[in-house]
């Protein structure tokens, strides 16, 4: 390992310190913001089975891969893919490269809240009236009109697919303050950063827990609750809302962007990875899921307070307006009850420091890249990212930006970046690199270690299950209507930009990972050179299968046959994909040790085996979506939570408060705080 340590990097103080950098870049707006419209808008309490199981599946053990990466090689994520191989450095490239767009629109919303939050002041100091205030069911629409029109200045939604009209001066302001935040909170490095986040986590914790014990107290709660957790199970049939629960587990946990790569690599050799990526992901989990009950329960208490007054707003009015809950339903239920001014404030600033340690993770990373790759300084690299950025989020602060943000970030965040973003690390390390040596390097200095299924999990079972959910939006988009044109064949400019931008991101990559950088590792520290290679028949048998298994799905999609030739074809092409796909892992499993290496065949035949199986489900799965007549169940009983949902609440509280108990007590009894030796005691 002492060529990895060839130079000094800079450290995070302590394990806290990094854990709780990692929980402020995982916690942001997308667990006050996006979590509780999505888990309303998919199912309720249902949206939580494919959550939580997307969340053990894939979200913690692709956390425990980039963590083992980041901290094996030390290296931000495009230097530390280059470790594998030259060329793998076009992966981490691709993750820096979509946080860099994310980090162009990712503070604007930061500076909605900024603007919100100075309402809320002066509000406070005027008496308690909120610019948005109005009573009843016009109470509403008054919210809406406010943020829509006086603050956003949004033009009409059919124009706003085609231009972005012009500059909204009342938010440029609030921007250069989050990019201003976000410069100061970073520029002296990650051990500042770990102190920061000292103040940055614990504080939207605190304010949560206000808005959530004033929530739960308030009379009428528990009807709001009922509309968060009451389950609608028909909502899991529907493919949009497992592909929702998946891309929501990526986002809120920061997965694939390169970010807890490169935050772990900056830890001290001895840290502890796998047990830290527990902490973060329920903690993470158990942020959004409180968070979804501060905001129902006082949705609760507004509509009592609503009926009481004669003029009932009831929650499903509110609710319905998605990605605004936030800026409109929200506000408007506070400014409904007593105070609204003062938990206006708490829930904005809540919004703000959950916000500002996420935006300031994805600068980091790419401050960080750029650093290792190119040997130059901080200090010049950070201000001119935060101009660019500044400069490039203006696109979003116009009239119609609000839409653009919306549709951009569809698909960046969506099936088209983000999953298969994680796809491709998972088929490199998993099946490219040798990932018995990232697990080994994880398990000889954590807490509780991980078996050889993560192995598996990683080569095998998240390539299928997000390789399919790929294939199946990738369907729906082509066959689809309104994917890049409108009914009447007008291109939605939006969308085009949106899908250009995750077209051009590898190019971006391809082109940065060929730019000379620094130091030209790669090669040079490839594990495997003059090992010898084994598996070359088993491989190549592997390889054949798998390609004629691809045949047959092409045969399948493109020649026109009967339903009952089409599942016979399409069962077939699963059991092959999968016999391709263990056959490879046998090969892996065999040949990699410390003296020989699997053959290329093998390791290429798994990836395509396992393309070949995702693919065979996404079209089994679209044959059964096209099929089944989906009955939206009838709404269930909205006064009061029902019995599933007390199971529901019990079951969520369990696994939060237990994970957590349980990780703490593993680190309690692992009796070291792994973050504080020095590098050399190794
Ligand atoms: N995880 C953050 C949230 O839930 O708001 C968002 C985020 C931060 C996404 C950093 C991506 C990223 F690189």
């Amino acid at each position: 390992m002492a060529e990895l340590l060839e130079e000094q990097r800079e450290s995070w103080g302590t394990r806290s310190g990094f854990i709780l950098a990692a929980i402020g870049s995982a916690v942001g707006l997308g667990n006050l913001w996006g979590f509780p419209y999505k888990l309303y808008s998919f199912g309720g309490g249902a949206f939580l089975i494919p959550y939580i199981l997307a969340l053990f599946v894939v979200g913690i053990p692709i956390m425990i891969l980039e963590f083992s990466i980041g901290h094996y090689t030390q290296r931000a994520a495009p230097d530390a893919f280059k470790r594998g191989h030259k060329r793998f450095e076009i992966v981490g490239w691709w993750g820096i490269v979509l946080a860099f767009v994310i980090v162009t629109y990712y503070p604007v919303i930061l500076a909605y809240c900024f603007s919100f939050l100075w309402y809320s002041i002066v509000g406070i100091f005027t008496g308690g009236e909120l610019p948005w205030a109005g009573e009843g069911i016009e109470g509403v629409e008054n919210a809406k009109v406010f943020f829509n029109e006086t603050y956003l200045g949004k033009v009409d939604i059919a124009d706003a697919r085609f231009y972005l009209g012009s500059i909204r001066w009342n938010i440029v302001l609030p921007l250069a303050v989050t990019w201003a935040a976000m410069y100061f909170c970073i520029f002296r490095g990650v051990r500042l950063v770990g102190k920061i986040v000292w103040l940055t986590v614990p504080l939207p914790w605190l304010m949560l827990l206000i808005l959530t014990v004033r929530g739960l107290t308030l009379e009428g709660s528990m009807q709001g609750l009922a509309y968060y957790l009451d389950p609608v199970w028909s909502e899991l049939a529907k493919p949009v809302t497992w592909r929702y629960a998946f891309g929501q587990v990526f986002f809120s946990l920061s997965l694939a962007y390169g970010i807890m790569i490169t935050y772990a690599s900056f830890l001290h050799r001895k840290s502890d990875l796998n047990n830290n990526a527990g902490i973060i992901s329920i903690a993470d989990f158990g942020t959004s899921f409180v968070a979804g009950l501060a905001v129902f329960a006082t949705l609760g208490g507004m509509a009592f307070v609503t009926q009481q007054a004669g003029h009932a707003v009831p929650v499903e009015k509110v609710a319905e307006t998605g990605p605004s809950l936030a800026f409109v339903a929200f506000p408007y239920a506070l400014a409904q009850l007593p105070y609204s001014a003062w938990f206006s404030f708490i829930f904005f600033f809540a919004l703000v420091t959950l916000g500002i340690d996420s935006a300031f993770s994805m600068t980091e990373v790419i401050v960080a890249s750029i650093v290792d790759k190119t040997g130059w300084r901080r200090s010049i690299v950070l201000p001119a990212l935060t101009v660019v950025g500044f400069l490039l989020g203006l696109i979003y602060v116009t009239e119609g930006g609000f839409n653009w943000l919306g549709t951009i970030d569809g698909f960046v965040n969506g099936t088209w970046g983000i999953t298969f973003m994680g796809l491709l690390e998972c088929v490199v390390l998993g099946w490219l690199w040798r990932i018995g040596t990232l697990r080994r390097h994880a398990n000889s200095r954590s807490d509780w270690k991980v078996g050889r299924w993560w192995n598996y999990l990683i080569r095998m079972v998240i390539p299928v299950a997000l390789g399919a959910l790929f294939f199946w939006q990738l369907f729906d988009d082509i066959t689809g209507e309104g994917f890049l044109r409108t009914a009447e064949g007008e291109w939605i400019l939006p969308s085009c930009v949106g899908l250009g931008i995750v077209v051009f991101v590898p190019v971006v990559a391809i082109i940065l990972s060929i730019l000379k950088g620094r130091s030209d590792i790669g090669d040079a520290h490839r594990p495997e050179q003059g090992l010898v290679v084994g598996g070359r028949f088993e491989g190549a048998v592997a390889f054949v299968g798998a390609l004629a298994v691809t045949g047959l799905l092409v045969v399948c999609l493109t020649v026109p046959m009967g339903e009952g030739a089409k599942q016979v074809i399409l069962w077939g092409s699963l059991v092959g994909g999968i016999a391709a796909m263990l056959l490879s892992n046998y090969v892996l499993d065999r040949h990699h040790t410390s003296t020989s290496q699997a053959s290329w065949s093998a390791r290429w035949a798994g990836i395509l085996a396992a393309m070949d199986a995702s693919a065979a489900i996404a079209m089994m799965l679209i044959g059964l979506a096209g099929e089944a007549k989906i009955e939206d169940t009838a709404a269930p009983i909205r006064d009061k939570l029902s019995g599933v949902s007390y199971v529901i609440l019990g079951v969520v509280l369990l696994i939060i408060i237990g994970g957590l108990g349980w990780s703490f007590y593993r680190a309690l009894s692992a009796g070291k705080d792994t973050g504080i030796q020095h590098p050399d005691e190794e």
